[in-house]
């Protein structure tokens, strides 16, 4: 294998990695996943899951992979390799390329449906619903109209593209650095709207008291898939990130930035949704369209409601693509390291064919909406296969491989190669070597045994 560590970019500044690791985080994930999935799974139940699993898998891994990726300055696959070679360990960089692929060719679709959203707020399209039923109608309209959908679906492939040629430092950290905290003042904006809404009560019920009954086996797989995929892990985009560090980087206190931020994000978001989706008597179950038929109809007869509408689907495309950029470095450091391309070429080709297996994705709502074998569509398929299944299992196989082949006490001296003290150590070991991997494959057992 080609290992080229030389001319390789690196974060100009730690507040840029931050931001760029959250700009990674932070995306469609949490704005429009999260709650169309706790809508979907019965609300505070499935909230108390997935805190649970961010805590106990999500922040260790995140640790763990920053480290081997800072140890390694590698790509997944290179990286794996370089610390165990001519083992089968390298499969799970592998693995993490395909996942790349995967979730990136269904995240173009919607982060193309952000794009489209963004346009239609501009022209007036989102602020003028006289009931939010009208608003679910529209949105069920523009997802069944394939060249439209295939369209915006391009031209954001297309700037996830243009991002990525230009590299990590002049691209992604820069773009990073203002966007997140203004969507966190725009969140903070449409929360208060929606939490004065009358009915907004029934909301907050919903999604913050945890009712058990209507948590399944299933709802505790998709909580922990949804914390992997909400804090980009288990597939080697922060492995990617991390070996654009410099050595003097604090490791530790990065990963507690990184998972709070996130977290305070989707949390923030479902303050936003649930109590609008109750106040306009709509139902939580809504699916993918949730929140691009729900948020219109709160733009439409809120003070400054165009605006507001604009500043959000400008966000949120934003944050969707500072999450694309992450996937497709991940696939391009893939063959910039191991396969000496040029990143242009690395960057143009995957990114073409990402683009091309998403193209089923996108007609998944239209077109090929009777298309549907056991019973999803091929979009639902894609975000099943790589969300549900291969973070998880590359997030266990990292965990496994950091805490008992690479070992633990490798891992902590990178982390402590230029930081005073870890101080979480002893917690964190334990995570890493027991409950992480333990907590993943209990999921996967219960899972596939049957429940009567
Ligand atoms: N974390 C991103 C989001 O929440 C999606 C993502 C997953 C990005 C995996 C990179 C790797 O939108």
């Amino acid at each position: 294998m080609i290992q080229q560590n030389h001319k390789r970019g690196l974060w100009a500044t730690r507040m840029g990695f931050i931001l760029a690791a959250s700009g990674s985080a932070v995306g469609l994930g949490n704005v429009w996943k999260f709650p169309y999935i706790t809508g979907q799974n019965g609300g505070g139940a499935f909230v108390l899951v997935y805190l649970i699993c961010i805590a106990l898998v999500g922040l260790p891994i995140m640790l763990a992979e920053f480290t081997i990726g800072r140890k390694t300055s590698l790509n997944p696959v290179g990286a794996f390799y370089e610390l165990r070679p001519g083992t089968p360990w390298v499969g799970i960089g592998f693995m993490g390329v395909l996942a790349g692929f995967l979730i990136l060719s269904f995240y173009g679709v919607v982060g193309g449906w952000t794009l489209a959203y963004m346009v239609n707020a501009l022209t007036h399209s989102l602020d003028q619903f006289t009931n939010p039923a009208e608003a679910g109608k529209f949105f069920g309209s523009f997802i069944g109209n394939t060249g439209e959908v295939i369209f915006y679906h391009a031209a954001f492939m297309g700037l996830t593209i243009a991002i990525v040629i230009k590299g990590v430092h002049g691209g992604i950290e820069k773009a990073c650095e203002i966007l997140m905290p203004t969507l966190v003042l725009m969140l903070i904006i449409l929360m208060i709207r929606a939490l004065t809404l009358d009915g907004a009560m029934e909301g907050l019920k919903f999604y913050l008291y945890p009712d058990f009954s209507k948590l399944s086996g299933e709802a505790i797989l998709l909580a922990m898939g949804q914390a992997f995929f909400s804090l980009s892990l288990g597939m080697g985009a922060m492995i990617t990130y991390g070996s654009y560090l410099p050595p003097q980087e604090n490791l530790t206190s990065a990963t507690l930035y990184v998972v709070l931020f996130d977290t305070l994000i989707a949390l923030l978001m479902g303050l936003v949704i649930f109590p609008a989706v109750f106040a306009m008597g709509l139902e939580p179950t809504g699916g993918p369209g949730l929140v691009f038929s729900v948020l219109p109809a709160v733009f439409t007869g809120m003070p400054l409601g165009w605006a507001a509408s604009i500043l959000f689907f400008i966000l949120l495309a934003i944050a969707a693509l500072t999450s694309a950029i992450s996937l497709l470095e991940v696939v391009v450091a893939y063959f910039i390291d191991q396969k000496g391309w040029e990143r242009k070429k690395a960057v143009l080709t995957m990114g073409l064919v990402i683009f091309a297996i998403g193209i089923p994705s996108g007609l998944s709502f239209g077109l090929l909406a009777g298309f549907k074998p056991l019973g999803m569509n091929f979009f639902d398929h894609i975000d099943n296969i790589a969300t549900n299944y291969l973070l998880p299992i590359g997030g266990m196989m990292t965990a496994v491989f950091v805490g008992w082949i690479w070992g633990t006490e490798e891992a902590h001296k990178e982390i402590e190669r230029h930081e005073t003290t870890f101080r979480w150590a002893a917690y964190w070991e334990f995570v890493v070597r027991y409950i992480a991997p333990v907590a993943v494959a209990i999921v996967f057992i219960t899972k596939i045994i049957p429940s009567s």
